[in-house]
């Protein structure tokens, strides 16, 4: 669905993507994981158009990203960006329906998608009057959720979409998210830095290290084929010895 041949994006004399080859597979969820400022949100923001490769070739389904009209993408290419990035001056309702009304969508048909996204995601009727300051950290990650999904893209861009969470919102909001990608059979590439989450959801593990990508693989390769002495280290420092069966449990 989505693949990267070579990719290098540069800041300056920084490489935030650094010779990136990856394959996203169409109705799997994608994982990348990784320190902080290894590159994972720029590479969310590459495919989006919001920044422009150096080097290498973006492509979706398999057509070169620089040939296909932004418009297109943006209606088959849902993204929730690091935060969730709702408009505060805009109510939870209009944050969502902001991309159908721009895209000339009818007022009921507008509606009545509300209504089915609103039962997806469990948020109550009258949250989506407020302005997101009127919500509390899971309602807002669940409009800009809602947002994303409003026109049914194929492929969802997921940017830490469950951070800042406390523990126990954030595993009940991460099971809720994994049955509504298991109902909607989309193309998922989610970035987290937690190696529990990134099992909950990946099919594909992608671990990456100051721009470079270390390994992609399933978990259980990850733990019991480590391709480099690094993804030992990253499982390890986020629980220990005993959790490399724990991470291992996360999906199956
Ligand atoms: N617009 C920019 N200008 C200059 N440098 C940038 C810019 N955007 C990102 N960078 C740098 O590129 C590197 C990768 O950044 P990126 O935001 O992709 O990291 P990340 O893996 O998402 O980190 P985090 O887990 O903290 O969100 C970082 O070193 C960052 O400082
Ligand atoms: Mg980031």
């Amino acid at each position: 669905m989505i693949r990267f041949d070579d990719v290098t994006k540069k800041f300056e004399d920084e490489t935030a993507v650094d010779a990136l080859t990856l394959e996203v597979a169409p109705q799997q969820t994608t994982v990348l994981i990784g320190p902080s400022g290894c590159g994972k949100s720029t590479i969310l923001r590459l495919i989006v158009g919001l920044e422009q490769v150096d080097e290498g070739r973006i492509s979706f389904d398999e057509q070169p990203l620089d040939t296909w009209d932004i418009g297109d993408l943006r209606k088959r290419i849902g993204y929730v960006i690091q935060g969730g990035g709702l408009f505060p001056h805009m109510t939870a309702r209009e944050n969502i329906t902001l991309m159908a009304n721009h895209v000339g969508w009818a007022g009921g048909r507008i509606d009545e998608r509300v209504e089915a996204l609103r039962e997806l995601t469990h948020l109550e009727a009258d949250q989506l009057e407020r302005y997101p300051a009127q919500l509390s950290g899971g309602q807002k990650q669940r409009v800009a959720l809602m947002r994303a999904l409003m026109l049914d893209p194929e492929c969802l861009l997921l940017d830490e979409p469950l951070g800042a969470l406390d523990p126990m919102i954030r595993a009940r909001l991460q099971d809720e998210l994994r049955d509504i990608f298991d109902e909607l059979d989309k193309t998922v590439l989610l970035v987290t830095h937690d190696m529990q989450e990134a099992a909950h959801f990946a099919d594909t593990v992608a671990l990456l290290r100051a721009g470079r990508l270390v390994q992609a693989a399933t978990v259980d390769d990850l733990v019991e084929r480590p391709a480099d002495p690094f993804v030992t280290e990253f499982i390890r420092a986020q629980g220990g010895g005993p959790s490399l069966e724990t991470v291992g449990e996360g999906r199956g």
